[in-house]
């Protein structure tokens, strides 16, 4: 009785807290392009032709994307953000884009990009209007929707600028529905938590239910500090949201900014390994038509990749920090572990760090296989609980590592050792 209870203890503790949205899509982390971070409001296409808001950038991302390895690598969906409507609805009430902008209109667009094996992502907000004052779909919202399905569009990234806070979860619940009824498979990416933080803990049963990913913290910068403070909220509240991630609904820390101007290479490392931990969707806000090779080369890293869609869905957590080290961990199918261990200290050179330090190294009893991604691929053989190997990394940078258990017949004593490593993180080091 004891043991049964036990384990369904632990099996509860494997499983998401929620239901996802039933519309089958996102069983994995969403991989693409969005131009916001990048590219931002820029509509200036009379003397900045070749970076404003146009569908020529993102039939230029979507060629470059086929011919430079992004879409071989995974990356699907070419994502287009605040800025492309027009500021009047048409007579019909529904959006139109920009007529200068946008000549051939979305749905053209749309053909465009599935032309090339590739979706279309767009943009709307809850609200009266969008974030950048833009018409918002509050009122339109079944409209809007069937627009978006009428125009063969395959993602919509629904902002929540410009509505009251206490309308928020009506409005997002609105449009999934709304979604819904068109019959058209769109992925529904939303911001309800992020507007709703200010005011009350969001209920994340209720956001699975709904949305399919979720942005939960402010807008991710070009800059190191940006990335941080994600990192950081993340680890305050990872007790609520983690458990809230898995196939179907993820949390969205916002937008991979590598290959830009303001991450080192370390840095950069550091913001793909550690998205990559939490199951984040990797949308890509950078210039893939010019992008230095190092950039391209770590954001198509194959075996980072492999562990930000690992099929098991279950995202990674800090599990420890000290000496200005964090640990990050993510239980992979096959009883695999994936760890980043990221250096905070912004001061010196590279410092060590004792394998053997990693809380989940317990599925190295009796013995496992370690292999280092980041920040170069190394085989390190097979190690044993009591192992000395000594880690080196780089100020802001982060060494990725997977542990592969060997020879535990057992699939359950490694759940068992999840349970116990879940356990630990909660007295631990932490904070
Ligand atoms: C709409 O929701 C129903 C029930 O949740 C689901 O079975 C169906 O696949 C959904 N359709 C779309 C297009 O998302
Ligand atoms: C959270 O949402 C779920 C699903 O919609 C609902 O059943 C539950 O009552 C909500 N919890 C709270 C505290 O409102
Ligand atoms: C350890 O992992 C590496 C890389 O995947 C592999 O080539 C090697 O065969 C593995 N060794 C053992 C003993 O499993």
């Amino acid at each position: 009785m004891y043991r049964a209870a036990f384990l369904l203890a632990v099996l509860s503790l494997m499983s998401p807290a929620a239901e996802a949205l039933d519309n089958g899509l996102a069983l994995k982390p969403t991989m693409g392009w969005l131009h916001w971070e990048r590219f931002m409001c820029n509509i200036n296409c009379n003397k900045d032709p070749d970076n404003c808001i146009s569908e020529q950038l993102y039939m230029q991302m979507a060629d470059v994307m086929v011919k430079e390895g992004w879409k071989d690598a995974g990356y699907e969906y070419v994502c287009i953000d605040d800025c492309w409507p027009s500021y009047q609805r048409d007579a019909q009430g529904r959006l139109q884009a920009d007529p200068q902008r946008f000549p051939g209109g979305i749905k053209k667009l749309a053909d465009y990009v599935h032309s090339k094996g590739l979706k279309l992502g767009i943009y709307a907000d809850v609200g009266k209007n969008t974030c950048a004052g833009y018409p918002g779909s509050l009122g339109y919202y079944e409209i809007d929707a069937q627009t978006f399905a009428d125009w063969e569009v395959d993602l919509l990234k629904f902002d929540g600028c410009n509505l009251k806070w206490t309308m928020l979860e009506e409005g997002y619940v609105k449009m999934s529905k709304a979604l819904n009824k068109t019959g058209r498979s769109i992925l529904y990416s939303c911001e309800w938590p992020l507007y709703e933080w200010a005011f009350q803990k969001p209920n994340y049963t209720a956001i699975r239910e709904t949305c399919n990913h979720w942005r939960n913290f402010a807008d991710v910068y070009d800059s190191w500090s940006s990335v941080k403070s994600i990192l950081d909220w993340t680890v305050v509240h990872q007790d609520i949201i983690v458990p809230a991630a898995g196939p179907g609904g993820w949390n969205d820390p916002d937008m991979l900014v590598i290959g830009n101007f303001g991450l080192s290479h370390d840095q950069q490392e550091s913001q793909m390994a550690l998205w990559a931990i939490m199951a984040a969707p990797l949308l890509m806000s950078n210039d893939l038509r010019k992008i230095c090779p190092r950039s391209k080369k770590l954001l198509q890293n194959r075996l980072i990749i492999d562990i930000s869609q690992d099929p098991l869905g279950k995202q990674g957590y800090c599990t420890a920090k000290f000496d200005s080290f964090e640990v990050w961990e993510r239980p992979l199918s096959n009883n695999r572990l994936a760890v980043a261990v990221l250096n905070r200290q912004e001061i010196g050179g590279a410092r060590g760090f004792v394998i053997g330090a990693i809380p989940g190294w317990k599925i190295c009893v009796p013995k496992c296989n370690v292999t280092q991604i980041l920040p170069q691929y190394k085989e390190m053989g097979v190690q044993t609980s009591e192992s000395k190997v000594i880690l080196s990394v780089n100020p802001s940078g982060t060494a990725l590592l997977t542990v592969t258990p060997i020879n535990s017949d057992f699939t359950r004593m490694h759940k068992l050792r999840w349970q116990d490593v879940s356990f630990k993180h909660k007295q631990a080091t932490i904070l």
